[in-house]
């Protein structure tokens, strides 16, 4: 197989496989009754949660997907149905598109575990039921434990998903001041790995659920990177992390957990940092106003029905980093399709 180039932006790719939740978005808030509430009358998201007797964290999810289609507006802090949507998406309107749009909607999974977490706030896996779809029960990493197959299959579905944006985030020359990077929650290593492989003179740990760090191995040495990069079977949240790092890097981990999970996150990390470390987040940020862009809207609500988390703004991770102690948080885009590295320094 040809090598990568330094940088290869997918973002197409991504928009793409996002599309899929364009129409299912719609046609849930045509049943939940946004627009008709939107219509007649501006209202803040606990106001319209409160009104249609939906859940309002999720609500503020698909929200912002709809402000990123041009669904909706928000002025001073209130929503309301754009023109667009006042005209063809209101059900008492002449030219009323629900029915149509409900009727060419094939995705009905999707559309049902949208449903779902709006009304409930739940994930729809929670409720017992058991699927092959991964939007339907909750990711097998919660139980801190997973079988070996499991692992494999997660490692090579986030290798496929996240070797563009690894490729971006192993160029930011940050890296190159570093001894030592612990990729934590490494998945199959690929983040570590380039940028073990970008930066020669640095070390890199990769730490995973032990049978996520077996895998990861697997592709380190798939990768002839032995020399640089180990493994390291560490659950996060229940054992001792490995000291000696002066950077952890967490890439689409923080987006996986609740906002209290994401706080115990960043202190167990500054606490395990020597002063001057770094710790690194490299997701796909929402906006600071909560209105997109659809690509980080609608995978916030992949979130949403699959994780116990959600994609969070930069504003919201400088609140959890800062939080824990950690100062001089910032954020760039990367240059690897649409995700950012934001980062912040242990005083
Ligand atoms: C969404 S994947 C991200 C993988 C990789 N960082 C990437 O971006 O491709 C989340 C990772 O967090 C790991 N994880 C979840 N719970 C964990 C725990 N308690 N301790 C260590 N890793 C954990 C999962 O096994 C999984 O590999």
């Amino acid at each position: 197989m040809s090598a990568l180039p330094p940088t290869v932006d997918d973002s197409a790719i991504w928009d793409i496989w996002l599309s899929q939740f364009r129409l299912p978005i719609i046609n849930v808030n045509c049943e939940v009754g946004t627009f008709a509430a939107l219509s007649e009358k501006s209202l803040t998201t606990d106001e319209l949660a409160a009104k249609l007797s939906i859940d309002a964290r999720a609500l503020a999810m698909h929200l912002s997907a709809l402000f990123a289609m041009g669904l909706v507006e928000k002025r001073l802090g209130k929503w309301q149905a754009t023109h667009l949507a006042r005209t063809w998406l209101h059900p008492d309107g002449e030219g009323y598109w629900g029915n149509f749009c409900k009727q060419i909607d094939f995705n009905e999974v999707l559309r049902g575990r949208l449903l779902e977490s709006l009304r409930t706030g739940r994930r729809p896996g929670d409720s017992g039921e058991e699927s092959g779809d991964i939007t339907a029960r909750p990711a097998e990493w919660e139980r801190g434990t997973m079988s070996q197959e499991a692992a494999e299959g997660i490692a090579n579905f986030m290798h496929a998903h996240s070797q563009a944006p690894a490729l971006g985030a192993a160029v930011q020359p940050v890296f190159g001041t570093l001894k030592s990077l612990m990729d934590v929650g490494c998945g199959s290593g690929v983040y570590g790995i380039e940028i073990a492989r970008a930066n020669p003179g640095l070390k890199v740990v990769l730490m995973d659920l032990k049978e996520m760090a077996i895998e990861a191995g697997k592709f380190v040495e798939r990768a002839g990177m032995g020399a640089q990069v180990s493994t390291a079977g560490v659950n996060m949240f229940t054992e001792e992390w490995p000291r000696g790092h002066d950077g952890h890097f967490f890439s689409n981990v923080f987006h996986d957990w609740s906002d209290e999970t994401c706080r115990l996150l960043a202190q167990r990390s500054f606490e395990a940092l020597p002063s001057g470390g770094r710790i690194f987040l490299n997701e796909i940020l929402m906006n600071d106003e909560g209105t997109g862009p659809f690509h980080a809207a609608a995978f916030s609500l992949l979130m949403l029905v699959g994780t116990l988390g959600k994609q969070y703004s930069l504003e919201e991770f400088r609140d959890i980093l800062e939080s824990a102690g950690f100062t001089d948080v910032q954020a760039q885009r990367t240059g690897g399709g649409y995700y950012s590295l934001v980062s912040a320094v242990k005083p």
